[in-house]
């Protein structure tokens, strides 16, 4: 099977490096295709010439966040979720693509979401690529703890390791979880609610699709952290702004 990464991404000091670190690890993967989706009303040079260099089997879209549910500055990172329409315009994607011609080719599919700031093991790939429904695994350093994940009993997933909620319906994060295309396909209707509460992102998009009986435990069995949801540090630019007042600022035409 293929596998699907589905990317959000959106304009900011540090995604050119998030892209390379992110792209050069999907290099040393076979059969992927990353579905990059920019949350920006057009595609972005930055981007579309990324890609064209990026080496990878890509399709490129975009899809602005709605201007009510962005964050606005100084709103806490928790206040809505992100990324959920650029989710939703990939599977729409790989629906219609799916409906067409190649269609068929299409069908032996995995379809994962990969935020662009992650840092993720080759051998999670693999893990995943035998995904029949819906594969989990643990998450690293998410949601204040050392990790979240599954808690496995007997081969079954019995309860979630979290430290917040266990009550959600499914308490994992973006990154713990990979989808059939099948599966995709036969629930056209399935997608992340941009309006959901905080931690119920991903529950939105999982609830009408499995249960927790039904879930894959990969990594042997949820006991190995094969991805972590690192988070990268906003640059200061206190000596770039301070210099581009006396006109002395960074070349603007160089590409960072
Ligand atoms: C956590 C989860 O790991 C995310 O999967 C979830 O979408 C997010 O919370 C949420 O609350 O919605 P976190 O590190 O806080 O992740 O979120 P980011 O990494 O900042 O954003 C997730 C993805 O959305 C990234 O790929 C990012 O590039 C993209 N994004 C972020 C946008 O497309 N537009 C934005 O305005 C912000
Ligand atoms: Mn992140």
């Amino acid at each position: 099977p293929t596998i699907y990464v589905i990317t959000p991404t959106y304009t900011r000091l540090v995604q050119k490096a998030e892209l390379t670190r992110l792209s050069q690890t999907l290099l040393h993967v076979r059969q992927l295709h990353w579905i990059l989706v920019e949350d920006s009303p057009h595609k972005t040079v930055l981007v579309s010439e990324f890609l064209v260099h990026s080496g990878l089997t890509y399709t490129h879209l975009n899809v602005p966040t709605p201007r009510e549910s962005k964050l606005q500055e100084g709103d806490p990172s928790w206040l809505k979720p992100r990324g959920a329409e650029q989710r939703n315009e990939g599977l729409r994607w790989l629906r219609e693509t799916a409906g067409g011609q190649q269609g068929a080719q299409l069908e032996e599919g995995v379809v994962y979401f990969a935020d662009d700031d992650n840092t993720y093991s080759l051998q999670l790939f693999e893990e995943m690529r035998g995904t029949q429904t819906v594969s989990v695994w643990p998450v690293g350093l998410v949601g204040g703890m050392r990790y979240e994940g599954p808690v496995v009993e007997q081969g079954r997933v019995v309860r979630f390791h979290t430290g917040w909620r266990p009550s959600r319906p499914f308490p994992l994060d973006m990154a713990g979880f990979a989808v059939s295309l099948r599966l995709v396909l036969a629930n056209p209707d399935a997608h992340f609610d941009g309006n959901a509460p905080m931690g119920f992102l991903e529950s939105s998009f999982l609830q009408g699709l499995v249960t927790m009986e039904e879930l894959e435990p990969k990594a042997d069995m949820c006991t190995k952290v094969l991805v972590w949801h690192t988070r990268t540090e906003k640059p200061k630019m206190k000596r770039e702004d301070a210099l581009q007042k006396q006109g002395l600022g960074s070349d603007p035409g160089m590409e960072v």
